[in-house]
């Protein structure tokens, strides 16, 4: 049994799916281990330490392992470097990626998609949402607070007193309980609001004040999954009239507002923005998702016309890479775990778990999952062979219009 751990290939992913840690599990329960060089570099971890951890470092680590660990969705250059039948455990953002999704399938891979791994107490282990939401919670605080001119607690000095900043956290789901708690260790005075009514109780539990219209709609706002419900426009714009008038006293915004499988809900518009001080910061962790703020660009920090800094960073849980991987890696270890026989130290993978499941979605040239196989496109004809004529045939055509050309057909390029 040969599993792999590559090195990303996005250059702006730092993380790296397994560790010298997971490194030595894995080998205690009877595989060979190959890692790529340099792929923990960006986490704080030398090829050296995989090697101390029993690795072997390998430049071909992926040819002929029997399980690739990744953080990101592999290309399909990448997976057709990988062996048939090979499984891939990996973050694999499947919503509205069915055409890659469908290329993979057909290089012959069986993927599992680790964010579709089912709530329950038994996988709470293998959660890489959670695991990597509540990082990204705890960051959120330490960039908006590295960003604001201020100080976060209150201070009595001799040369006079420091207020105390004020934090607003929308969406109290793992990111959110994180950054509240993280801003109240600061020393903050926080405020939060969810669509959830569960988050109520946990907002109040970590001594910040929930901020909500509490109507009929707002007590069922809550899935059987727990996860949040897109709300009617009603109670959108009163709970945007609430929030509007909280919004323009903060010092801090950070919004983790997500609804599976769909565009961010926008929470801040431009009107909101524009009421709050000159110095205030919003941090939009859902930026990646299409983003909760208005103003909010992907991959940057703006600076709007009235003095408010907008936060758009991409991949937060990369900015702890070397926690965030470690946290990671642990999640897929544990997957991997119940795919491994102890007895005969072999893959063995449990078709029929609940969780390999709900996580499967490529195998044996298709893709299975029920949420995503009716969506993938067919795929693409193959790009018609060009149409060498011949000086007779060249003769014997019928002269073309003016202007008309003749164009080969265009060449398809394969994008992740
Ligand atoms: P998420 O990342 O999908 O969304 C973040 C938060 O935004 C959620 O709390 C959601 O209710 C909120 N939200 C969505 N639309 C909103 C809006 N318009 N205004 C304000 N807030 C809005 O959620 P996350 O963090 O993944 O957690 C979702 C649920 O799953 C929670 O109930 C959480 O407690 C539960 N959970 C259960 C676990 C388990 O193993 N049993 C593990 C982790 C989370």
């Amino acid at each position: 049994m040969r599993i792999a751990i590559p090195k990303e290939t996005v250059s702006s992913e730092p993380r790296v799916a397994g560790t010298p840690d997971t490194v030595k599990r894995l080998k205690a329960l009877g595989a060979d281990v190959v890692v790529e060089p340099g792929a923990g570099l960006a986490s704080g971890m030398l090829d050296a330490d995989f090697v101390a951890a029993g690795a072997t470092i390998s430049a071909d680590a992926v040819r002929d392992a029997d399980v690739v660990l990744k953080v990101r969705r592999p290309t399909a250059a990448e997976a057709a470097g990988y062996r048939r039948g090979a499984l891939v455990l990996a973050t694999m953002d499947p919503y509205g990626n069915e055409a890659a999704l469908g290329e993979l399938a057909r290089t012959g891979i069986a993927t599992f998609a680790m964010e579709l791994m089912p709530r329950i107490t038994r996988a709470q282990v293998m959660d890489i949402l959670s695991s990597q939401a509540n990082l990204a919670g705890y960051r959120a605080v330490i960039d908006a607070s590295s960003e604001f001119g201020r100080a976060m607690p209150m201070m009595m000095t001799a040369a006079g007193t420091v207020p105390a900043a004020r934090v607003f956290v929308m969406g109290a789901g793992v990111a959110g309980l994180q950054a509240i708690a993280t801003a109240r260790r600061l020393g903050a005075v926080v405020t939060a609001t969810d669509v959830r009514p569960a988050a109520k109780e946990q907002v109040e539990s970590l001594g910040a004040k929930f901020v909500a219209v509490m109507d009929d709609e707002f007590r069922q706002a809550e899935t059987a999954a727990g996860y949040a419900k897109p709300m009617s426009a009603e109670y959108q714009a009163k709970q945007a009239a609430l929030v509007a008038e909280h919004i323009a006293k903060q010092d801090i915004v950070i919004t983790t507002a997500l609804i599976p499988g769909r565009p961010a809900p926008r929470l801040v518009t431009a009107a909101m923005v524009a009421s709050m001080k000159a110095g205030s910061v919003i941090m939009d962790l859902a930026v990646e998702r299409g983003g909760n703020v208005e103003g909010a660009s992907a991959g940057e920090v703006v600076t709007t016309a009235n003095g408010v800094t907008i936060i758009g960073h991409l991949n937060v849980p990369g900015r702890l890479a070397a926690t965030s991987s470690s946290l990671y890696a642990k999640n897929l270890y544990a997957f991997l775990e119940i795919m491994i026989d102890k007895a005969s130290k072999a893959l063995s993978v449990p078709w029929d778990d609940e969780l390999v499941k709900a996580t499967l979605l490529t195998r044996d040239g298709a893709v299975v999952h029920p949420s995503f196989k009716d969506a993938v496109p067919p795929p693409a004809p193959a790009p018609a062979a060009p149409v060498v004529e011949t000086p007779a045939e060249v003769e014997a055509a019928p002269a073309e219009p003016a202007g008309a050309k003749r164009k080969a057909a265009p060449k398809k390029t394969t994008t992740s």
